[in-house]
Order: structure tokens, then sequence, then C-alpha cells
């Protein structure tokens, strides 16, 4: 296995491990607000230290993107990792949440894992070797247009200032497909996606952290990830879609008539 993925994967479930241990405990749990409708707990912040002193130890000179403490260091080789992905769902007890870790080497996503600590579903990806759910090859679906699609997405929480353009965007979507689902946890959304569980998928605002990897799972399950105007900015925009091919492009469709141009840049 290549070995920055072994690593990626043994810190993905270290992170679990804490995830998981703290879950019973939850009313227990010191919790501040970040922002507006943005949690965090003592259980983000130790499942995030936790992964960052696996791979300083490993890879002292890789630099680090990271939800809770930020950017750290400056290298090619940048891990970006949201610690508990899904954090209001946690403090709900609502079990749908996920560790995220990925690794961009030159700008390009070279590693992704998503790990579900509830199911104990690894999901792996390394570029151009396909995508991995505990050790067996997964594809996205083969579904050849909306008719019947199940689609996920993520419901505006936090920004609300393309609310009406998201709104467009779900009507049409709700009409042509078999149902969307909202899960709560952008990178197990991903990782469905991935696995074929959902056709497709989209979300405006979302960071780097929440969906690295799990757009490098999509692609390497043979899937199609684009920005919210079908082009290649998803990264930096955070507005995206996600499918199999077929899906993509007819998700796309529906969505093109609501777009801001605000979305795109
Ligand atoms: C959130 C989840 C959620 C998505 C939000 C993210 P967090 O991440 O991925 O599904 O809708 O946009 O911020 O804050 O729980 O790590
Ligand atoms: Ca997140
Ligand atoms: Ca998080």
């Amino acid at each position: 296995m290549n070995p920055m993925l072994t690593i990626a994967v043994r810190a993905a479930r270290e992170a679990g491990r804490i995830i998981t241990r703290n879950f019973n405990r939850i009313d227990r749990l010191t919790i501040s607000d970040k922002g507006s409708n943005d949690f965090v707990s003592e259980v983000d912040r130790n499942a995030e230290a936790v992964i960052i002193n696996l791979l300083r130890e490993k890879y002292p000179h890789h630099a680090i993107l990271a939800e809770e403490s930020g950017k750290q260091g400056a290298d090619d080789y940048i891990w970006i990792i949201d610690p508990l992905d899904g954090t209001t769902n946690f403090l709900h007890g609502f079990p749908q949440f996920a560790v995220s870790i990925a690794l961009k080497i030159k700008g390009r996503l070279e590693v992704g894992v998503v790990y579900d600590p509830v199911s104990e579903e690894m999901y792996t990806a390394c570029r151009g070797e396909g995508a991995l759910l505990n050790d067996k090859k997964i594809r996205v679906s083969g579904r050849k247009g909306l008719n019947g699609a199940l689609l996920g997405t993520g419901l505006p929480y936090r920004d609300f200032r393309f609310t009406d353009n998201y709104m467009g965007m779900l009507k049409a979507l709700i009409k042509d497909s078999a149902g969307v689902r909202r899960p709560g946890s952008a990178a197990l959304d991903f990782a469905y996606v991935a696995a074929g569980r959902m056709d497709g998928f989209w979300e405006l605002g979302l960071r780097e952290w929440d969906f690295a990897a799990g757009a490098l799972l999509v692609r390497e399950a043979g899937g199609l990830v684009t920005d919210i105007g079908g082009g290649e900015r998803y990264l930096e925009t955070g507005n995206v879609i996600a499918g199999n091919i077929k899906v993509h492009n007819a998700m796309l469709k529906c969505i093109l008539p609501h777009l801001d141009s605000k979305l795109t840049a």
C-alpha cells in the first residue's frame, strides 16, 4: 500500500476511536460555537490533534490545512484534514459523521481517506488506482440519468446569500429525480456517491476539508466532480456537483438556470 495512504488510514482510525469513545457521553462534552450554527467540541479538537501528531511524526516537513487549527507550514505536500465532518449530527447523537483526510501534492489530490467510525467503513483512494471500501473496489452507480436517481445535497445553514438560487436547484432536482437526501456529512455524501449508494450530490459553500478526500474517491470510482457551473474550480469555490457522469450532466442542466455568477467566481 502507498505509505502515505497507510498513515492516513491509521490516523483516521485513531481519530475514529476518539469519536466513538465520546459518542455515548455527548451531554458531557465542552462545546463552543465558531459562528452562527457552527459548533466545535473537544472531540473535534482532540481528533484533529491525534491526526496531526501522527502525520507530523512521519512527515515533519509536510504542510497541513486542518479545519480547527488552520494552516501550518508551506510545502508541495499538504494534508487536508476534517477531523469530524458532521459535527452537528454527532452532537445530536445522529450517527452520520466521518473523519476526512486528503493529501495534495503540488496542487493535485493524490490520497483520500473517509472513515465512518460507526459503521467502521473505511473509504480509500490513491490517484490512478481506483477507490476502495474496506479494501474492496467500489464504482459509482450505473444509472443513466435523473429518472430513478437518488441524490444527496447539503442545505444552506450558515451562509444564506444564495438560498434562493439553491431552492431553485432543489425544486428542479426534486421534480426530476427519485428523491433527495440531506444526510449531514459532506465527506460521507461523496463516499456514498463513490460507492454507488447515491447517484449524485450537490452543495454550495463547502470548505476544502469537507470534500477533498471525497472528491478523489468519486473520481477514482469513475465519477465526475465539477464546480457548480461545470468547471474545474470546485475545491476553490466549494460549490460542487458530483455523480456518475450521466447523472452529473443531467444535474448540471437542471442547476445552470439557477446560477449566480458569484457562485462560479
Ligand atoms: C459540515 C458537513 C455538512 C455540510 C456543511 C459542512 P462540519 O461539516 O459536511 O454536511 O453541509 O457544509 O460544514 O462543520 O460538520 O465539519
Ligand atoms: Ca466538515
Ligand atoms: Ca468538522
